[in-house]
């Protein structure tokens, strides 16, 4: 038994049992109440048929028949004559009734009969009394009593009958509270002992999700997170050792081209051709750890996306016209096709990353003699650039990784080009930040065209308006 489905079995059983318990007390209250209730009516019409039967007769013969039916039956009668003077009774009579009787002399009572003595515990008898009306004239009374010992046995039977049922009940309840809640709480626990297993780094976590209901999604959610969690894992180890692996390689040609740069036996020419590639190294390894701080930073959610209205022509001609001179040197064309007007919601900073680093694999992927275009489309809710090079293409196969961190097509083609694979990761997690969408299509030696669909409100915006 753990702690939870004890706590939950206590809780429940409490509510129950004070449910049962005032429900117990109700019906056996309400059940001993209405046959004491039987028990002095009945006792009142026998009272009023015995007054009936002696203001028709009203003489001795009548009133000794009375007190004869009565001493034989388990009811007794006393009667008095208008002074309260006894004139007739059964016998033996129940202990104290005379004393009562003399009590109650010269009362005058409802002719209907009235309760003189209702049931206490204490008292022995209950009591009633009828008057005798003869010609409107009130000339005596009949009293009932009946021994209480009759009652008392019903009760304590009644009591009896509801310890059994109580007793039993309070069983059934502890045991189908404390089976329910270990039911409940079940799937809680094996959630509790799977994520312990998680935070210990065992990912073979499974929760079979059983039922549809709030306990079956949070199982399936820690499902999804342990799958995650692995995937994460797993996504990291390999991004570690990819770039440990990427970061020896430029190494040891620093260290090769310093150890042949050092030999005495070099030219000046020589030592600066081996000091020139030890700085274009140096340079693209720092670009590289920049690139890696960008891509944590955007991993981290640090990086904000501050936008404002860009008026899109004119942005991207700027950005264009840095790459006027890489265009020129590889004789490649650019084509610009943008409406004047066109107006979208971007981080002008970081959005010119997006724009360079997709121009820039255009013209390195690409021969000279090719042409580059980026055509800007403006829809309703969005607009979408694109951008288009009669470069080398992408194999199929390697298409759906191309976004991934690190990842190159062939290593070799972009050794000579001076890239990490790091672009394109940097691109998507930054057109991604603006809301937008990205895809890429590209046929192997034909060209590569890659699309951005930026939306033009934020999804707020249009909700608001509905
Ligand atoms: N326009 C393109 N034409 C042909 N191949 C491309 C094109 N754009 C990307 N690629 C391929 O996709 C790979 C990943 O691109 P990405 O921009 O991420 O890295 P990179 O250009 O190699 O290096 P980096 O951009 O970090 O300097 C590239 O290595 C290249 O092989
Ligand atoms: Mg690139």
């Amino acid at each position: 038994m753990n702690r939870i489905s004890i706590k939950l079995g206590l809780l429940f059983l409490a509510f129950i049992l004070l449910i049962e318990v005032g429900l117990f007390f109700y019906l056996y209250t309400g059940l001993a109440a209405t046959r004491i209730s039987e028990e002095l009516e009945s006792l009142r019409i026998r009272g009023n048929s015995h007054r009936e039967v002696l203001e028709k007769h009203h003489d001795s013969p009548t009133l000794s028949h009375v007190a004869l039916m009565e001493s034989e039956a388990e009811t007794d009668v006393i009667i008095t004559d208008e002074s309260g003077k006894v004139i007739g009774s059964s016998s033996p009579l129940v202990k104290g009734a005379r004393k009562t009787v003399e009590q109650w002399a010269g009362h005058s009572f409802k002719y209907r009969g009235e309760i003189i003595q209702e049931y206490q515990k204490e008292k022995l008898y209950i009591a009633t009394a009828s008057p005798i009306k003869i010609s409107d004239e009130n000339v005596g009374t009949v009293y009932m009593f009946k021994n209480t010992k009759d009652i008392q046995e019903m009760i304590a039977r009644l009591q009896h009958h509801f310890y059994i049922v109580g007793i039993i009940s309070v069983l059934f309840s502890i045991i189908t509270v404390f089976a329910l809640s270990k039911f409940i709480t079940l799937p809680l626990i094996r959630m509790k002992q799977a994520t312990q297993k998680l935070s210990q780094g065992d990912f073979s976590v499974k929760l079979g999700a059983h039922s549809r209901d709030e306990l079956g999604q949070l199982g399936t959610s820690i499902q999804t997170l342990s799958s995650d969690l692995h995937r994460l894992k797993q996504e990291r180890n390999e991004f570690l050792s990819s770039i440990s692996h990427e970061l020896q390689t430029p190494l040891m040609y620093l260290k090769g081209y310093a150890d042949v740069a050092k030999r005495q036996s070099n030219s000046e020419t020589e030592k600066d051709k081996y000091l020139t590639i030890i700085q274009e190294e140096a340079q693209r390894l720092s670009q590289l750890v920049k690139d890696l701080f960008q891509l944590a930073q955007l991993d981290q959610n640090k990086f904000l996306v501050q936008k404002q209205n860009v008026n899109l022509h004119s942005y991207l001609h700027t950005i264009i016209s840095h790459f006027d001179l890489a265009l020129k040197e590889k004789g490649v064309e650019l084509y610009l096709n943008c409406p004047q007007e066109t107006e979208v919601s971007i981080d002008p900073e970081r959005f010119q990353q997006v724009v360079i680093n997709l121009l820039d694999n255009a013209l390195k992927y690409s021969n000279n003699g090719t042409e580059v275009s980026v055509i800007v489309r403006e829809l309703p809710n969005s607009v979408t650039i694109t951008f288009k090079d009669q470069g080398m293409g992408i194999p199929s196969t390697d298409l759906p990784y191309v976004f991934d961190k690190l990842y190159r097509v062939e290593k070799s083609r972009s050794r000579k080009s001076g890239g990490y694979g790091l672009g394109l990761s940097i691109v998507k997690e930054i057109v991604e930040a603006h809301g937008g969408e990205i895809t890429m299509t590209s046929k192997l030696g034909e060209g590569t065209i890659v699309s951005i669909i930026l939306r033009k409100k934020d999804e707020y915006a249009d909700h608001s308006f509905n």
